[in-house]
C-alpha cells in the first residue's frame, strides 16, 4: 500500500472514530500515527465546540505532545475513576479482533490504559488485518536490560527470533519508561499467542508484551469503500 493511500485510510478510520465520543468523556490516548489523526480532528471538534468537556489521558510523550498541539485537555491515568473510551492504533488485528501493538514503543502505558478503559475502539488501516498474529509485524517486548539474553533464549525456543530495537542514530530504543524493546520475528506467526502471553507474563523481566487478547471492543478499519466497522464477537 502507498504511503498516502495509507494515511487517508488512516484518517478516514480516525475520523469515523469520532462518532463514538460524546461531550464529558473521559478518553484513554493512544500512540501512533493514526492516533495522531485522531488527536488532530478531536481537537478541531473541540475548537469549535462541537464535542465540549472532552478530557484525554495520554499513553505516550508524543501523545502528550499532540493533544496539546491539539488543545485537548489532558489528565494522568488514576485522576479520573474511570476511563469511558480509549482510541488507539494496532500493528496487526487478528480476525477476532486480538493485536499486537507496541511498534510505537508505547505498549505499557496502552496496555495500562486499555485496561482501566469500559470500551477499547481500535482505529487502522485494513492494512493491518491479519489471519494470524505475527505474520505481518514482530512482537514487541518491552523488557528490563538486565539479563536480556535469557528473554532472546526464550523467544528462540519458542521458534522466534528476537532482536534488540534500534533508533536511526544506532543507539538502543528506549521507551518512555527507560526500557528496551525487543522485537520478535516469527517465521509463520505465532502458534499460540495465548499460551505465549501467559508465558511472557509469568516472566520476570518481561515488563510488559505488545500481544493484547481480548482487548480490542470495537475495531475500525479504514478501507477503499470506507470506514468498517467490526464489533467484538460475545
Ligand atoms: C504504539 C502502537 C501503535 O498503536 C501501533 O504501532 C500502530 O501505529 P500506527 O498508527 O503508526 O501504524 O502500538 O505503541
Amino acid at each position: 500500500m502507498e504511503a498516502s493511500t495509507a494515511e487517508h485510510l488512516k484518517r478516514q478510520a480516525a475520523a469515523s472514530a469520532l462518532g463514538h465520543v460524546q461531550n464529558g468523556m473521559v478518553l484513554g490516548l493512544g500512540t501512533g500515527s493514526t492516533v495522531a489523526h485522531f488527536l488532530e480532528l478531536l481537537g478541531n471538534r473541540l475548537l469549535t465546540s462541537e464535542l465540549k468537556d472532552v478530557v484525554g489521558i495520554p499513553t505516550s510523550n508524543r501523545t502528550t505532545d499532540e493533544a496539546n498541539k491539539a488543545g485537548i485537555r489532558l489528565i494522568e491515568l488514576g485522576d479520573s475513576s474511570r476511563i469511558d473510551l480509549t482510541v488507539d492504533g494496532a500493528d496487526e488485528v487478528s480476525p477476532d479482533l486480538d493485536l499486537i501493538k507496541g511498534m510505537g514503543g508505547a505498549l505499557l502505558r496502552e496496555k495500562m490504559v486499555a485496561q482501566s478503559s469500559d470500551r477499547v475502539l481500535i482505529i487502522a488501516d485494513e492494512s493491518k488485518v491479519v489471519d494470524w498474529l505475527g505474520t505481518l509485524s514482530p512482537l514487541p517486548l518491552e523488557v528490563v536490560d538486565w539479563g536480556i539474553r535469557g528473554h532472546v533464549q526464550f523467544i528462540r525456543d519458542w521458534g522466534g527470533k528476537a532482536s534488540v530495537r534500534m533508533t536511526n542514530n544506532g543507539e538502543a530504543f528506549k521507551s518512555d519508561n527507560g526500557n528496551l524493546m525487543l522485537d520478535c520475528r516469527f517465521s509463520g506467526g505465532i502458534k499460540e499467542p495465548a499460551q505465549l502471553e501467559a508465558e511472557l507474563q509469568a516472566r520476570a523481566g518481561v515488563v510488559e508484551s505488545g500481544l493484547f487478547l481480548k482487548v480490542a471492543d470495537l475495531v475500525i478499519l479504514g478501507t477503499d469503500s470506507g470506514p468498517r466497522e467490526v464489533d467484538r464477537k460475545p
